[in-house]
């Protein structure tokens, strides 16, 4: 199945990149530019990236940021201070 017409990528080669993505670095977020970077190529339209997204998800590839982060980011020193400017 092609999911980004621009490039003609198809789901396998998305799946196998960002399976790749992940095994690299399993704490960076695989987002669709990470892809495309891997198999490089460039977005043209952007109308494939919600696709890409819902497929890595369902390939349970998602990484979902910010949660573990956010909890780093509440005990750095003045970051109270920050949140209330
Ligand atoms: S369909 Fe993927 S960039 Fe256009």
């Amino acid at each position: 199945m092609i999911v980004c017409s621009c490039n003609v990528l198809t789901k396998v080669r998305i799946i196998a990149a960002a399976d790749r993505l992940l095994r690299d670095d399993p704490n960076r977020p695989v987002t669709a530019g990470r892809i495309f970077r891997a198999l490089g190529v460039r977005p043209n339209c952007g109308t494939c990236f919600s696709l890409i997204r819902q497929i890595i998800a369902e390939a349970g590839l998602s990484f979902t940021c910010p949660e573990p982060l956010a909890s780093e980011a509440e005990d750095l020193p003045g970051i109270d201070k920050i949140a209330a400017e």
